[in-house]
């Protein structure tokens, strides 16, 4: 099957490779060539464990490519993903120029050789669907081989009454390699919505084996084609790549089948909840601190009720990353616009919003005075095994100590340079090592929960620190141990 992923970001172009994995051809598309150049030396543009292995896979096995011609990508295509970004707006509402452009650009492409389905794959406001499909027809009412088809198919229909091209009309049934002989759009393409709820940091092993897949579409050629790329992963039945071991016991993955509007309130509905979990320990613990319980026995306990589960139950500095809170905010602003007033989720993006700021609290607590301090700040990425940056915690912390007059230094495993790139305003000391990092520190705060965060040689860096202070923002220390190493400690909810 030929597929065409256009964005080459964390979904685009994890999709694309994964699939060329599993035998597919694959042209992801971008208009950023800086990427596209990267990715045709075969480099990998973000940080994502796994995917440079499968990428050089690809490029050697020849059926994953990398283009900024989207005209010639598309034609070349059965399968078409939309997975540029929908970033947030200030008013909350999803910025869709980019996924207008891209819907736009399908439709002036499409050449009719064979019927396309536009699947999208960005996480877009209900109804976004039908939009999409009005903007490929807008796209296509400028395509001239469409344009052609439409003035020689209303020209013989006037001749001959008879003959009303009905050789591909919709339904699973369609041949698509037949030429088309009428000019109905739907015989161009059919869109389809398949969200994506892959998780960054575990992007290759979410592609491989999902919890499940879904696929809202109208028409159920479209279903059945989707249905027909992803049969690998839905039966479970390819080799397993090197990188992403298989989950014990897996054997098949569930498809949702539903309407376009269904499927994208599927994905809205799923990082509501899991935003609003994080948001409910976070409350829980903010409770904890002051009645002199702990947040980790309390979740504990809790989260073993199999109606709670475990998950997303991690008190500390919030939620960040370029999803839940562009989410819920679009989720919110939809409810708005059908005159409902989202109370619960407004109050999860609260709670949110305040927790972030806890460690600054926590600061001042133990130093007093802010000014002139300096305070190094363990994490920048807005979660572990990612390089990505966006609505990150750490940046939200660096800011407010720096305009309370702090030094404040940096240390991540990945993400320095990105966030040296993404801020060239924020006055952040990079250091290359924690060691480096604690230099002159009066406190140390752990922002995201890396792996090497967890086994800090907390002698050695106290002795680099003027004094031993750590507020962990994770809660991924045992404040016995590192109080037993002469620290003064403050986790969250603890
Ligand atoms: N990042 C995640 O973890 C995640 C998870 C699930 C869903 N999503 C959703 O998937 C979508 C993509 O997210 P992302 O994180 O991959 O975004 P991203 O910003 O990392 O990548 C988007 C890419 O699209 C490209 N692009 C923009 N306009 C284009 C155009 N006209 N033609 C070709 N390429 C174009 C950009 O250059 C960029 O490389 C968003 O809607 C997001 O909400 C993201």
């Amino acid at each position: 099957m030929d597929v065409c992923v256009v964005g080459t970001g964390y979904v685009g172009l994890v999709t694309g490779t994964c699939l060329s994995y599993l035998g597919r051809n694959v042209i992801c598309v971008d208009i950023d060539e800086r990427k596209i150049n990267m990715l045709l030396e075969g480099k990998s543009p973000i940080y994502e464990p796994g995917l440079d292995q499968l990428i050089q896979m690809g490029i050697t096995r020849g059926n994953l490519r990398f283009s900024t011609n989207l005209a010639d990508s598309v034609r070349a295509s059965e399968i078409i993903f939309i997975a540029v970004g929908t970033p947030p707006q200030a008013s909350g509402k999803a910025d869709l120029s980019y996924v207008k452009a891209v819907a736009q650009a399908i439709g002036r492409s499409l050449d009719g050789e064979r019927r396309r389905v536009v699947v999208n794959k960005s996480t877009v406001p209900i109804g976004s669907g039908n939009w999409v499909e009005m903007l490929v027809r807008e796209g296509l009412n400028e395509n001239p081989v469409y344009t052609e088809k439409l003035a020689k198919s209303s020209a013989t229909q006037t001749s001959n009454t008879s003959n009303t091209s009905t050789s591909t009309q919709g339904g699973a049934g369609g041949s698509i390699s037949r030429k088309l002989n009428g000019a109905r759009p739907d015989q161009f393409f059919l869109v389809a919505s398949n969200p994506e709820f892959l998780r960054e940091g575990a992007a290759i092993s979410d592609t491989f084996y999902p919890d499940r897949i879904v696929i809202g579409a109208t028409d159920s050629y479209a279903t059945e084609r989707l249905r027909a790329l992803y049969t690998p992963i839905i039966e479970q039945n390819f080799s397993v790549p090197p990188s992403a071991p298989r989950p014990a016991g897996l054997s098949a993955v569930p498809v949702v089948t539903t309407d376009l509007a269904s499927a994208e309130m599927i994905k809205y509905a799923a990082n509501a909840f899991l935003a609003t979990k994080i948001s409910f320990a976070n409350e829980i613990a903010n409770i904890c601190e002051r009645v002199g319980a702990d947040i980790k026995e309390v979740v504990r306990g809790f989260g073993l009720d199999s109606r709670i589960g475990p998950k997303f139950l991690n008190a500390g500095v919030g939620w960040g990353g370029s999803c839940f809170g562009k989410d819920v905010s679009a989720l919110i602003d939809i409810a708005r616009e059908y005159g409902y007033e989202p109370a619960l989720l407004k109050s999860a993006v609260d709670v949110n919003k305040k927790q972030r700021l806890i460690p600054v609290q926590k600061l001042q607590e133990v130093l007093k005075i802010i000014k002139g301090k300096t305070i190094g700040l363990l994490g920048l990425a807005f979660k572990p095994e990612t390089d990505d940056l966006r609505d990150a915690p750490a940046l939200e912390i660096a800011r407010q100590l720096i305009e309370m007059g702090a030094r404040v230094k940096a240390y991540d495993p990945i993400a320095n340079e990105a966030c040296k790139a993404q801020n060239p305003d924020l006055k952040l000391e990079y250091s290359d090592d924690i060691i480096a990092l604690s230099e002159d520190c009066d406190a140390l705060v752990i922002v995201t929960e890396w792996e090497e965060f967890q086994h800090l040689d907390l002698e050695k860096i106290g002795q680099e620190m003027n004094s031993r202070i750590l507020i962990d923002g994770r809660n991924i220390l045992s404040k016995a141990i590192v109080e037993a190493a002469g620290f003064t400690y403050r986790g969250i909810g603890r």
